[in-house]
Formats: structure tokens, C-alpha cells, sequence
């Protein structure tokens, strides 16, 4: 029997009282506010920003469908997101809400984005490791995470640090068998050789999928993320967040930049473009052993680490060495082209040098 996703909500969030009446302002209907405790002599920066944020969350939809219409196959329209200030908020918003402290557990699998890790720590739910399978670390071992005591599996599509895009199948196989909640990071989702899953969540009610706006759109700076859920989480996640998350002046930069859709898909686009030209060139480097390179940064499984790793530190190119504890591996950002030709350079000189003396 699978959970209803309000089932799967904290009872201490589902016991909340509604929070309090922070929107509509009661400006709006003509009367006084004197609900907010705002200084009323400010000038700027004195009132609360919008706290329901829905103008920019339909123009962030209307944005997404417009740069990532849904891949062909049985999807439906999801409803407006959830805003969050960046995907780690909208984390740390999932874990809050749907994960009660000392008593759930979920599934994380590795190697995976270590803040989640840092998070079910800081949160006190337990941690259970189900390693990825398959030569591009993409497969999800299903039956493993079907038997444990879990509410929930953290997964990253494209993956960070591994830079590949899970195996549609077993995360369809993953969707189709789990009973719990399956949180989906796609922070790099723009940059990715495959369409998002938000389209699912209408038929997946348990699916979670988080966006960021930092990646692919180029916004890091304004900290902003989004979730896409069914409408009885988004509830709920709303009810376990704090009041006015987003500032006003972010909301006002955001609206600007989301308007521009043929800016942001060239933004994309180099970007992508990019990270295809360093992946090539590092795949001739005889120090590498294998390139993957389907979210924002590319990583490199390289024959000798600490030689790799040297030879670019001595360039004064400050890299990942074995992201999230990774053995073996490099994880690098796309930079300009000149610097990613200073990386390459980099690692083709350190191949060429002969390896050093061993110590008598
Ligand atoms: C997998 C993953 N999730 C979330 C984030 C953070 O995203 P945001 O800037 O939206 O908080 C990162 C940042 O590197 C990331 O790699």
C-alpha cells in the first residue's frame, strides 16, 4: 500500500495552526495595517516584502515551460511552485517538513552532494547509504532501497558530484515500487541532456522536485530555488516555512531577469556549449579515465589524483579534489575558455612528466 503524501507529512507540522494573515496586506482592502509592526518612517526598505510571491512564481513556470517544454510521453501541467531562497532552502524545507527528528530515517545514494548528509545530520534523521551501480554511477539499486526502513530517498538528477543524469528506468522503476517520498535535486536541470521531472508530480504524488535558479539561469547571487509538488505538500511545506522568504528587492531583480527568455537560453546554451569543449579536450588527456559532464561542472576520473591534483594547484586552478569523498575523482567548473584551456594544458603537461622518483 503506497502513503498519501499528507500521510507522509510530519504530525508536528500537521498540527500547526495556519500562520498568520501575512497576505494579503490590508492595504489592499483599504484599511489600516496594523498587523505588520513596521517602521512607517522608512523610506526603501521599511515594508515586509510579499510573502505569498505568486507573480514570480507563475513568471518562473511560465519561464521553465517556455525553455524546457516536457518530454514526449504521459505528463501533465504542474501547478505554480513553492520559492524558496535556493535549492539547500528548499532542502532543508523537505527535511523540516516531512522528516520528524530521531525517528524517521531515509536513503541517500552515493556519491552524492554531501550537504545531504550535513542536512539529516543537523536534522537528527537517520542515514541509510545505497551506493549508485553502473559504470556512469547512474543506476539506482531499487531493490535495496525498497527494503529498508526508510520515508524517504534524496536524489540529485543530473548528480552532483558525478555529473551523469540518472537511468530513466529504475528511476521510473523507483517511483512505480517505493511507498515513500522521493526528493528529486535538480539544480542543474537546465544543463542537463534531458528534460526535468516536474512534469511527474501530478502522476507521482509523492515526488518531490527541487530547482534552483543559481545554475543553469545564472542567478546564484539572488539565492532563489523552487519546489514542484503535489498541491497537499506544497501545504504543507508552506506551513513548515518562515514567513516572508524571499526579499523584495530579489523578487524585483528576478521578475526582470525571468522576462528575458531568449537571454537566459543563451546563457544556457554557451554554457552548455562550453562544457562540451572542455569535456572533449579532457577525455584526450592520457592522465583521464573517464569525463562526465551533464550538470554544471565536469568530472574526471583520472589514473594518478595526486599528480592530477598538483599539476593543476601548481597552474592556480583551484579544483575539487575527490568531491564529496569520492576516490579517484576531479570535480571541476566550467570557467572562461581561456581558463579551461589553462586546465587541460595543465593536466596534458603533468601526463608528460615523468612520475616522480620513488623515496629510499
Ligand atoms: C546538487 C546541488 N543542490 C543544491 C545546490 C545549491 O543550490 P542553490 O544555490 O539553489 O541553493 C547545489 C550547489 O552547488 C548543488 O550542487
Amino acid at each position: 500500500m503506497h502513503a498519501d503524501i499528507g500521510d507522509l507529512v510530519r504530525p508536528t507540522v500537521r498540527e500547526l495552526p495556519p500562520v498568520g494573515p501575512f497576505s494579503p496586506r490590508p492595504e489592499g482592502r483599504g484599511l489600516v495595517n496594523l498587523r505588520f509592526n513596521e517602521n512607517t518612517f522608512s523610506r526603501a526598505y521599511g515594508r515586509y516584502p510579499d510573502h505569498g510571491l505568486r507573480a514570480l512564481a507563475l513568471r518562473y513556470r511560465e519561464t521553465l515551460d517556455i525553455l524546457e517544454p516536457p518530454a514526449p510521453g504521459p505528463s501533465s501541467a504542474p501547478g505554480d511552485p513553492l520559492l524558496t531562497r535556493g535549492a539547500v532552502d528548499a532542502l532543508e524545507l523537505v527535511l523540516r517538513t516531512f522528516f520528524e527528528p530521531g525517528a524517521d530515517a531515509l536513503a541517500v545514494t552515493p556519491p552524492n552532494f554531501g550537504f545531504f548528509d550535513r542536512l539529516a545530520a543537523l536534522h537528527g534523521v537517520r542515514r541509510y547509504a545505497v551506493p549508485l551501480r553502473g559504470c556512469r554511477h547512474d543506476e539506482l539499486d531499487v531493490d535495496t532501497l525498497l527494503a529498508l526502513p526508510i520515508k524517504g530517498v534524496l536524489l540529485c538528477d543530473p548528480g552532483n558530484p558525478t555529473s551523469t543524469h540518472l537511468a530513466p528506468d529504475t528511476l521510473r522503476e523507483l517511483l512505480e515500487r517505493f511507498p515513500g517520498l522521493v526528493v528529486l535535486d535538480e539544480t542543474y536541470a537546465e544543463l542537463a541532456p534531458r528534460p526535468s521531472h516536474r512534469h511527474l508530480v501530478a502522476r507521482h504524488p509523492r515526488l518531490v522536485v527541487l530547482r534552483s535558479m543559481s545554475k543553469g539561469l545564472g542567478l546564484a547571487n539572488l539565492r532563489l530555488g523552487a519546489v514542484f509538488a503535489d498541491p497537499v505538500a506544497l501545504a504543507a511545506l508552506r506551513a513548515a516555512q518562515s514567513p516572508f522568504p524571499v526579499p523584495g528587492p530579489v523578487v524585483d531583480a528576478a521578475l526582470a531577469e525571468l522576462t528575458d527568455v531568449p537571454a537566459l537560453r543563451r546563457r544556457v546554451d554557451a554554457f552548455v556549449a562550453e562544457r562540451t569543449r572542455l569535456a572533449k579536450a579532457l577525455a584526450d588527456s592520457p592522465l583521464v579515465r573517464r569525463v562526465h559532464a551533464d550538470a554544471g561542472f565536469v568530472t574526471i576520473e583520472v589514473t594518478a589524483p595526486p599528480r592530477a591534483a598538483q599539476a593543476l594547484a601548481a597552474a592556480g586552478l583551484d579544483a575539487v579534489v575527490e568531491p564529496d569523498g569520492w576516490p579517484g575523482h576531479l570535480r571541476l567548473s566550467v570557467a572562461t575558455p581561456p581558463e579551461n584551456d589553462r586546465i587541460t594544458a595543465a593536466l596534458a603537461a603533468a601526463a608528460g612528466s615523468p612520475r616522480p622518483c620513488p623515496v629510499h
